[in-house]
């Protein structure tokens, strides 16, 4: 395959396309949204530009409920040689398309069997489908071509093709994907109104039964909405089981011994129906279960411990396979930074905000056992190099079928870190500072976006925005809410949603006034020191003087600059019914009254990296910044 045009490019659309990118296919993106597009194009997954002709393969990545509409377009419109799509359904747009009347045969429906509890193109790795199974669903029709290209597509993004039929696709992903994700929230749900003193209880089981429920309610609708049947037979399923369960508890609570009797057999059957089955799961990649040996160990609340561990069993040549932290009692709900994870990236929200490690804490390392007791005795190799395991219990003997299970290390140990990003207008700062953000596990937060919130709450309240006074008096009145997951971040005023309006012409002609009064600086300026201040991993914040005034302090501090030119052309294409001329001249004048002001105007602080960013695309700006937080972490 030398070329492909990726259509919806969200999380799987963009990973797809890194991955095509990274193997030299030359991808086109495509998206309803063009500014999406372009951030995937951005990140390095290819280019937004329409393709001069057909490409080899469309990959169609929009939600379910598009799908076929989308698909339908660009195969009437003759785009490409083979059309797949990557929905997480596959019955009901194949009979969609059926419907319409479309020759399927250069048609063929797939599932990449990966995800994030993220979205969106800043959340894409090119390696997300790695050692993942990904579905293949074709007919006697398909054209083996389109078969061979989605083959090529799948030996790319290095996932395991399954093929299936389409709707034992649909009643499989509802048995594996679907119901448990709805019976996840609803156990999720039970935590809503509960009493804090409960909820700070929470331990590696409640994350571990809640974790899929933290997903994205849009997105799950889309994809509950396109195969209701299969998981509402399956529910049924679970209902029943729920019933006798119940009938089971209540028998345990009775005065008579019989019953009670029953009662247990009832509990203990649905106990050993869930280990039956939870056996069947299959290990990491797909692979069949594996049995590991497991220690636990006992560490202090200190710096170095983890690394400690790992040296040791590198010593004992032990190879680990998971770690899981596992807090000790009484130091619940007591915060502390999340420390990084075993595997994948550290997550900055809900997650990270678990308890610390505190006193004596128990780790339960897991190293694979080969055979026989061989396990049993790496472990006890793994004892006697590290003076770290101090025996708090003794290495289980391996459950003949548990696999090791992936599992958050969510340690104490490492400080937030704090980047500030500044620089004037088009310099790329809010695209660094997300994909940093999201890339490193961090916070984000835009100040512009709270300056423009609070001059389009002056405008709307009929506030003389030329008149210094009238904003000062009226400064402490809009309450200014920033959302800082870097892949969603959000801004509200007074619960209104105002991430439309704050980007209208009106609104930016009139925020460097507004954000020019010392009244205005100085509500806003706390608010953004206590956002940094309450960020659990740490935070980017960009701005115009967050480097020299609000967080002086800062671990690294970024500014960034670019050329009038590129700064204009990419302001035009972010700002609404701007052309290029125009958009230069108010960034211009824009930049003066921001450098000029009084207060804490826009200047690089003294010891602020700069880069200029005129001729580097996002992904080299993004890599820099990485980097250098990353040897900042390091001590370097
Ligand atoms: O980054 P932006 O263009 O969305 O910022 C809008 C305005 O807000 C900008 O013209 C100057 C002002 N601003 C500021 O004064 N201080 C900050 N830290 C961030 C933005």
């Amino acid at each position: 395959m030398r070329t492909a045009l990726v259509i919806g490019t969200g999380l799987i659309g963009t990973s797809a396309a890194l991955a095509l990118s990274q193997r030299g296919v030359a991808v086109h993106l495509a998206d309803h949204d063009p500014e999406q597009a372009r951030t995937a194009a951005a990140l390095g997954a290819g280019t937004d530009e329409a393709p001069d002709g057909p490409v080899d393969l469309a990959v169609v990545a929009a939600p379910p409920a598009h799908v076929a509409d989308v698909l339908a377009d660009a195969m009437r419109r003759g785009v490409a040689r083979g059309y797949i799509d990557v929905a997480s359904v596959k019955g009901g747009p194949r009979r969609e398309l059926q419907a319409r009347g479309l020759d399927l045969t250069p048609y063929l429906g797939t599932h990449p069997m990966s995800g994030r509890e993220k979205s969106g193109p800043l959340a894409a790795t090119g390696d997300l489908f790695e050692g993942r199974p990904w579905v293949l669903t074709p007919t006697r029709d398909t054209d083996t071509e389109v078969l061979n290209l989605a083959l090529e597509l799948v030996s790319h993004c290095r996932a395991v093709p399954v093929v299936m039929d389409a709707d034992a696709h649909d009643r499989a992903v509802a048995l594996v994907s679907h119901m448990p994700h709805l019976v996840s929230s609803m156990v999720a749900a039970r935590l809503e109104h509960a009493d804090e003193a409960a909820v700070r209880l929470c331990g590696q089981g409640i994350r571990d039964v809640t974790r899929i429920a933290a997903s994205d309610p849009r997105m799950w609708i889309d994809i509950l909405s396109a195969n209701p049947g299969p998981v509402a037979d399956l529910l049924t399923d679970v209902a029943a089981d729920l019933e006798e369960t119940v009938r089971a508890l209540r028998a345990l609570e009775s005065s008579d011994e019989h019953k009670r009797r029953e009662g247990a057999t009832g509990v203990e059957d649905v106990l050993r129906r869930g280990n039956a089955g939870q056996v069947r799961v299959p290990g990491k990649h797909g692979s069949a279960p594996r049995v590991y040996e497991t220690v636990a160990v006992l560490i202090d609340d200190q710096p170095g411990q983890l690394a400690r561990i790992f040296a040791d069993a590198e010593r004992a040549g032990v190879n680990i396979e998971d770690v899981r932290i596992e807090h000790a009692t009484g130091t619940a709900g007591r915060p502390h930074p999340a420390h990084g994870r075993a595997q994948g990236r550290p997550g900055p929200h809900g997650r990270a905000a678990g308890a610390g490690l505190g006193d004596p804490a128990v780790t339960p390392v897991s190293p694979p056992a080969p055979a026989g007791g061989e396990g049993v005795r790496m472990s006890e190799g793994f004892r006697g190099a590290s003076n770290l395991v101090r025996g708090v219990s003794a290495p289980r003997t391996p459950h003949p079928t548990a696999p090791g299970r992936c599992s958050s290390v969510e340690n104490g140990a490492a400080k937030p870190v704090i980047v500030a990003i500044d620089g004037p207008s088009g310099t790329g700062k809010s695209s660094t500072s997300k994909a940093v953000a999201a890339q490193l596990g961090l916070s984000y937060l835009d100040t512009g976006a709270q300056y423009r919130a609070i001059t389009w709450w002056m405008v709307n309240n009929g506030i003389d925005t030329a008149d210094p006074s009238a904003i000062a008096a009226a400064a402490a009145k809009p309450e200014i809410l920033s959302g800082t997951d870097p892949t969603e971040p959000t801004i509200t005023v007074d619960g209104v949603d105002v991430s439309g309006p704050i980007r209208e012409q009106d609104v930016t002609s009139k925020v460097s006034a507004v954000s020019a009064v010392p009244e205005v600086r100085a509500r806003i300026t706390e608010l953004q020191r206590a956002i940094a201040a309450s960020a659990v991993t740490g935070i980017v914040v960009e701005g115009r003087d967050i480097g020299t005034t609000v967080l002086p302090d800062a671990d690294l501090k970024i500014f960034l600059t670019a050329s009038p030119e590129a700064r204009a052309a990419r302001r035009s294409g972010e700002l609404k019914g701007a052309d290029l001329h125009t958009t230069r001249e108010a960034l211009i004048k824009r930049d003066a009254a921001d450098s000029s002001r009084k207060t804490s105007p826009l200047a690089k602080a003294d010891d602020a990296v700069e880069v200029d960013t005129t001729d580097l695309t996002l992904q080299q700006v993004v890599e820099c910044v990485v980097t250098l937080v990353e040897e900042k972490r390091a001590g370097k």
